[in-house]
């Protein structure tokens, strides 16, 4: 390989000269002997420039230069070499992890690489398990269906967000790394002695992170007997116990039978939360906020259907927001309304 002999003192204006105009091959160490920097180089330089850099003092040479150890940046940099560039292209270059658990999308076409691709990204984010997702989310408990590709063939890990721990099995429970955001977002809304309902808590992120930071009551609820088990262990583990009430069931046979009154209810059941936001009024305080999430292309539908749920009382819309994408054209929306007694 070629390289650019200069002088040590010389040598860094003419490395960032070299590097300006693209003439430094970066898979190469630059190396110093004897008081000089040998820089490789991809190109020749031309003469003009050889004088500009060293006025007489450079020499191009041809040497030996040790490879430069560059970790790869991203899933596909490590396929590079293992797989044909162009379906390394219909690669979904992102995916969610989950505790010690990485869960990504292989396209049917690629259904050949599914181990290779699962052990490139088991070394390059260094989890312990690789799922492939198999499915739509779907369903009353919201779960899709995964397959093991790569790694130890576990599923129940602790994710860690915003210092919560959150354990749960990925087959049998909901959860989304993407909300961590909006999770936070809500509870820096709760003030201390309020009164929350959880409509839809899964392994109850929003009431755990909730209840490490504020003074309140929080019932937690849901249908999934093992999201039931996972919220108990959740409460213990994030030290919880006084502040979350975890409670298996329908919600809608929930509040009725415990008659509720709440400040705050969350209701992150996008797609099917409209159905249910008869009961979150029912139960809500003047005054008191629903955080309501759907899956809609605009918020003009959303906001009506708050509205007209919310009917006689008023609603004041606090926030409305672009949560995540849930496909082209469609977002997991996220209004916070605001009963108002006196409008
Ligand atoms: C989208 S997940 C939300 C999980 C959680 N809020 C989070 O941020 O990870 C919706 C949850 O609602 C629960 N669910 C569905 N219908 C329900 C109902 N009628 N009553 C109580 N929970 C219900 C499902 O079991 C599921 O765990």
């Amino acid at each position: 390989m070629i390289g650019l002999k200069i002088k040590k003192n010389m040598a860094n204006d003419a490395r960032k000269m070299l590097l300006k105009l693209s003439y430094i091959n970066l898979d190469a160490k630059i190396k110093r002997e004897n008081g000089y920097v040998v820089i490789p180089l991809s190109d020749e330089p031309k003469k003009e420039l050889l004088t500009e850099l060293g006025q007489g003092n450079v020499e191009i040479v041809d040497t030996t230069f040790e490879i430069q150890k560059r970790k790869p940046k991203s899933l596909k940099d490590y396929l590079k070499g293992k797989m044909d560039a162009r379906k390394i292209d219909e690669i979904r270059g992102s995916f969610d992890i989950v505790g010690d658990i990485v869960i990504l999308e292989i396209p049917e076409g690629l259904e050949e690489f599914k181990t290779l691709i699962g052990k490139a990204a088991l070394k390059f984010t260094g989890r312990r398990a690789v799922f492939r997702k198999k499915s739509e989310i779907k369903g009353i408990i919201r779960t899709r269906e995964l397959e093991h590709i790569a790694g130890e063939d576990i599923s129940e890990t602790i994710h860690q967000e915003f210092g919560s721990r959150i354990m749960l099995d990925v087959e049998k429970v909901y959860f989304s790394p993407r909300l961590a955001t909006e999770r936070k977002r809500v509870a820096d809304n709760v003030k201390n002695g309020e009164i929350i309902v959880d409509m839809f808590t899964g392994a109850g992120p929003f009431p755990i992170l909730i209840a490490r930071e504020h003074n309140v009551k929080i019932y937690a609820i849901d249908i999934n007997p093992e999201a039931y088990k996972y919220i108990k262990r959740n409460i213990e583990l994030n030290k919880v116990q006084d502040k979350v009430i975890p409670i298996l069931g329908d919600v809608r046979k929930v509040l009725k039978e415990r008659e509720i009154k709440a400040d705050r209810i969350i209701m992150n059941l996008p797609g099917a939360a409209y159905l249910f936001l008869n009961y979150a009024f029912d139960y809500i305080k003047d005054g008191g906020i629903i955080h309501y999430y759907e899956f809609a292309s605009d918020f003009n539908e959303v906001i009506k259907r708050i509205e007209s749920a919310a009917s006689p009382r008023k609603v004041k819309i606090l926030n409305k927001r672009k949560v995540k994408s849930k496909s082209p054209g469609i977002w997991h929306v996220g209004v916070d309304a605001q009963v108002i007694n006196n409008p």
